[in-house]
């Protein structure tokens, strides 16, 4: 598995030290509104585990999945939600936690219809930003790194639904996915 990696974006210390930073700020924003994080599937759940230990006050996690990608490494612009909710969002102030942003196509989405939802505020954290990739107008407001156009795989980031366990984030090999 560590031999299709090609070399490390972002290690286990430099990601630990992201989810610190990020906690910490976050705290500082939120502390006494009760937060609801929406960590989107399957990308964001090592991050979001991580992430919320560093969280210092209540906060609540639900989690919606949604498509975009389709097994491969380009994004088709289609969104489609293959699991929603299970609770209500009005008047909540909602953290939407993802790995990635790139083009955008999916927090887009997932951003109007909490808004269409009565959403009292609506936050996006995500370990990484891809601001050359970017196809929507679409920020978050709290980013881990922002990383050049590279396929990146590892710690919750998969390729074919493969290396989302990597405790790190690395570049992949071109043989890998080329063969
Ligand atoms: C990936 C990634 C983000 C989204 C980013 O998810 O985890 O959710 O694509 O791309 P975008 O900004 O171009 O929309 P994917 O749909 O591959 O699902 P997964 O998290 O289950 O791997
Ligand atoms: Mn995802
Ligand atoms: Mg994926």
């Amino acid at each position: 598995m560590h031999n299709d990696i090609e070399s490390i974006v972002l290690t286990k210390e430099q990601i630990e030290a992201a989810c610190e930073r990020l906690g910490k700020e976050i705290t500082a924003d939120y502390e006494g509104k009760l937060p609801l994080c929406v960590g989107i599937l399957k990308g964001s759940i090592l991050f979001m585990a991580d992430l919320i230990k560093h969280i210092d006050t209540h906060v609540e996690m639900e989690f919606m999945d949604v498509s975009s990608y389709h097994g491969g490494t380009e994004s088709t612009g289609e969104v489609k939600i293959l699991k929603d909710l299970d609770v209500s969002v009005e008047g909540r102030d909602i953290i939407i936690i993802e790995d990635i942003l790139e083009t955008g196509t999916t927090l887009n989405a997932i951003v109007d219809l909490l808004k269409y939802r009565k959403a009292n505020s609506i936050e996006i954290v995500t370990l990484l930003d891809k601001p050359m990739r970017r196809k929507v107008d679409i920020e978050a407001k709290y980013v881990g790194e922002k990383i050049p156009d590279d396929f990146v795989v590892g710690y919750g980031l998969d390729y074919q639904e493969k290396y989302r366990n990597l405790p790190y984030i690395g570049l992949l090999k071109e043989e890998v996915y080329t063969k």
